[in-house]
């Protein structure tokens, strides 16, 4: 037996489905929000650009293959299943030698490039999938 949480619908969200449906690259896509912070998925492949998040810490989690996060004096490997939070003010980029999905986990409407703007690589925010 169930319990009827008042009009909420609980629907559950597969991941795998949603990348099935991410095309782009550099163009995060939010799959769910909690507290004020949005659980986005996306593929990254190729060099992103270096920024910094003055108030906002930022989780990368691969979801399937291999990416770096690439800071001035050290480079972070991250595989299937392994994750790292980028604390704010931290300047980074990251970089995927073949395409990754990626998991984030950040405050709601983040930009993507920080304190930069960039025409082809900062991504529209509020997008769902
Ligand atoms: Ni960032």
């Amino acid at each position: 037996m169930g319990h009827v949480l008042g009009t909420t619908i609980m629907n559950r969200i597969n991941l795998s489905e949603k990348f099935a449906r991410l095309n782009e690259h550099w163009r995060p896509k939010i799959v769910g929000e909690l507290n004020g912070q949005e659980v986005k998925i996306a593929r990254f492949k190729g060099t992103f650009v270096w920024h910094r998040h003055e108030h906002e810490d930022e989780l990368f989690l691969v979801w399937r293959g291999r990416m770096r996060v690439e800071f001035r004096e050290q480079v972070v490997e991250l595989s299937e299943g392994e994750m790292l939070v980028v604390p704010r003010g931290v300047e980074h980029r990251t970089a995927a030698d073949e395409e990754v999905e990626v998991i984030l986990f950040e405050p709601a409407a983040m930009r993507n490039t920080g304190n930069v703007t960039s025409e082809s690589l900062t991504a529209p925010t509020g997008d769902w999938i």
